[in-house]
């Protein structure tokens, strides 16, 4: 089939087979970012290939050998995605990286600036250098496994293949002159990144879910008694009359005083948070109107809406708006709306907009979003929640990505990988073993997008483990000094569309040897097919401007860092590290804050008791724009903010 890109912005183009009904970016209602007219225009490749048959529409990205693949979702296990098959589908991670994400978002990034969106709910599927035509016949090298050491099962196809199941689909491709460039236009076409209320980036707390009015300011006034500052209170499903399913009424048993309680807590500059999930029940004062729309299967027991339907969103945002908003609630947890199968409606289900519970499922975290963005919106306050699930369209919802597993390096893996996603993960802090657990699950949630502690299922409180209170005091105070450099990371998320949580690779391109792909050695355990190793930088990331986090696990002090070329220096003491990038080993004492690097020239703008400072590390000049607005309100958007430029 012929593909004739149609050049929608700079870098930006799209192609169409059929009539798509739905795109992932027009359900999320979100318009492409003005900004991206001010980029500079690129070559559109011209090398992609599509082909419609049956019920797929296929499209192959070429390759070569020194090319890295990136994205296809979040990923807890891995950053490059190369040499893989991914079946996209909304669940919860169950463990294997196969394509089953909270946010599957069908967006592949290339080391050499292209990238690729499949605007579709429909099912996607990745094939990253697995599948192989018989008309490449020359590229394929034979070898006899028996006798033949450089066997392997795996011959690299030089393509991306993705297959979608429907041959009415979007396509849109982005070309920047990097991989960071290439990402950032995909987060402007997205919409751009949202900007986080200020008071989103202090400490939030999730009460224990059978607790009630008075044992929720408990909590509260322990953190006054600890001198902790706590920002936003969440409560868990006990706030409501009934869940699961939820009624998404409160419980006047349990909150009799709701909006005192509230109104309160916002005296003190504490904000309530409320969790829901999307099945509700007939003991709901909103049951009645929105069963008519509801699809033909139970979510534990309750009914779920069709959320693309407008008449729905109108009905939940009405609700919303009294019974929540108009107490001084300022957000949402937004649970569940990601599998389980043995939970969640079956893919065969009918919505009453005629979608399949499969196109239903990859776009209900999305709407979700929406439907409660736009409530707040149009108040003109920002929020700031959590989401289990998201897609391509999100980027500019104010929601991180969360789970039930609890895996330290899945945690941190999910904040590089992220970074491909148009989404944001929270590597939540539940409860620990050990004080040393305690505290690097606190070292590396400070420099995450939410500070969140999520006791719903326990008691946990900062200072539960006595001799870590103090460190856990000063972890929090170190993330309260960062906010006007936190802040500015989320400008430029918004602005230029850059993540403010990267890999390496996205900064550095492919170094330390990530372009090689090195035979496997046969195991007939852990590695039966010889299969490829590549080598990936996982447990270390750029946070913001240019910061590196290396987080330590637990029950570890020391660990082996990657440093990119160029000198770095380690932030807390200004020393240098290294001279010319390479990788060491560091030392951390359990008690020491968590490894931050800052490279030659950085300049990193702290809150200093109320003051601003600001630090700059090496010899180089440095040049830093720092954002600034109220905080608050999208005044923003109507162009009330300021950047202060920073020069050395
Ligand atoms: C889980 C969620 C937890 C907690 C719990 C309440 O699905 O991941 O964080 O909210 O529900 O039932």
């Amino acid at each position: 089939m012929d593909l004739k890109w149609n050049n929608a912005y700079p870098g930006v183009w799209t192609f169409q087979t059929g009539e798509p009904e739905l795109t992932l970016t027009g359900v999320a209602g979100r318009k492409p970012s003005s900004h991206l007219i001010q980029l500079d225009e690129m070559e559109c490749p011209e090398n992609l290939t599509c082909d419609v048959f049956g019920k797929y529409t296929v499209i192959r990205i070429p390759l070569t050998d020194d090319d890295r693949v990136f994205g296809s979702g979040l990923m807890f296990q891995k950053v490059i995605t190369d040499n893989q098959a991914y079946h996209l589908r909304v669940d919860h991670f169950a463990g294997m990286e196969v394509g089953n994400s909270h946010a599957p978002v069908p967006f592949v990034a290339v080391s050499n600036g292209i990238g690729l969106l499949c605007n579709t709910p429909e099912k996607v599927d990745f094939y990253i250098r697995t599948a192989h035509r018989k008309e490449d016949k020359e590229r394929i090298v034979e070898h006899d496994r028996a006798s033949d050491g450089n066997w392997s099962c795996y011959n690299p196809p030089y393509f991306i293949e993705i297959a979608v199941q429907s041959s009415d689909v979007e396509f849109v491709l982005f070309r920047g002159k990097n991989i960071k460039d290439c990402v950032a236009r995909f987060n402007l076409y997205c919409g751009g990144g949202f900007i986080p209320p200020k008071w989103g980036f202090g400490l939030w707390h999730r009460t224990n879910m059978t607790m009630n009015e008075n044992d929720v300011q408990g909590v509260v006034e322990d953190y006054r008694k600890h001198d902790f500052p706590l920002s936003v209170i969440g409560l868990e499903p006990g706030w409501q009359s009934g869940s699961y399913p939820c009624t998404y009424d409160w419980s006047e048993k349990n909150f009799p005083n709701a909006e005192k309680m509230i109104r309160n807590f916002l005296k003190d500059g504490i904000r309530v948070n409320l969790w829901e999930n999307p099945c509700i029940s007939e003991r709901s004062s909103v049951y009645k109107k929105l069963y008519p729309y509801a699809g033909s299967h139970l979510l534990w027991c309750g009914i779920v809406p069709d959320y693309t339907l407008p008449e729905v969103r109108t009905i939940l945002k009405d609700h919303h708006k009294t019974t929540h908003f108009a107490k001084g609630v300022s957000g949402y947890k937004l649970d569940e709306s990601d599998g389980y199968d043995k939970w969640l409606w079956p893919d065969h289900a009918q919505f009453p907009s005629g979608l399949s519970g499969f196109v239903f499922r990859n776009l209900c975290g999305l709407l979700f979003q929406r439907i409660t963005y736009e409530l707040y919106h149009e108040q003109d306050q920002r929020t700031y929640g959590l989401t289990r699930s998201t897609n391509a369209g999100g980027v500019g919802f104010p929601y991180i990505l969360y789970n039930d597993r609890y895996d330290f390096k899945e945690f941190v893996t999910g904040l590089c990988s992220c970074g491909f996603t148009g989404a944001l993960w929270c590597p939540e802090v539940r409860g620990a073993k050990t004080v040393s657990e305690w505290i690097r699950r606190f070292q590396l949630l400070a420099i995450s997008p939410m500070l969140l502690l999520n006791a719903w299922a326990n008691y946990a409180t900062p200072w539960m483990f006595p001799e870590a209170e103090e460190t856990i005091r000063e972890t929090v105070k170190l993330r309260e000094s960062l906010l006007p450099y936190f802040y500015t990371a989320f400008a430029k998320y918004h602005f230029e569309g850059i993540p403010p949580y990267r890999p390496l690779f996205m900064d550095y391109g492919l170094f330390l040897n990530a372009n090689k792909a090195t035979l496997g050695e046969l195991d007939d355990t852990a590695n039966p097919y010889q299969e490829v190793q590549t080598t990936d930088i996982k447990d270390q990331f750029i946070v913001g401007e240019s910061l590196m986090a290396a987080p330590l696990e637990p029950e570890t002090t020391s660990r082996k860092v990657i440093f990119p070329p160029g000198k770095w220096f380690d932030f807390h003491t200004g020393k240098q590290v290294v001279e010319n990038g390479g990788v060491i080993e560091i030392f951390c004492g359990e008690h020491d804050p968590m490894p931050l690097f800052a490279p030659d020239g950085a300049i990193v703008p702290v809150k200093v008791d109320g003051s601003l400072q600001v630090k700059k590390f090496g010899t180089k000049p440095g040049k830093y724009m720092l954002y600034d607005d109220d905080g608050e309100t999208f005044a923003y958007e109507r162009g009330e903010y300021h950047w202060t430029e920073l020069l050395v």
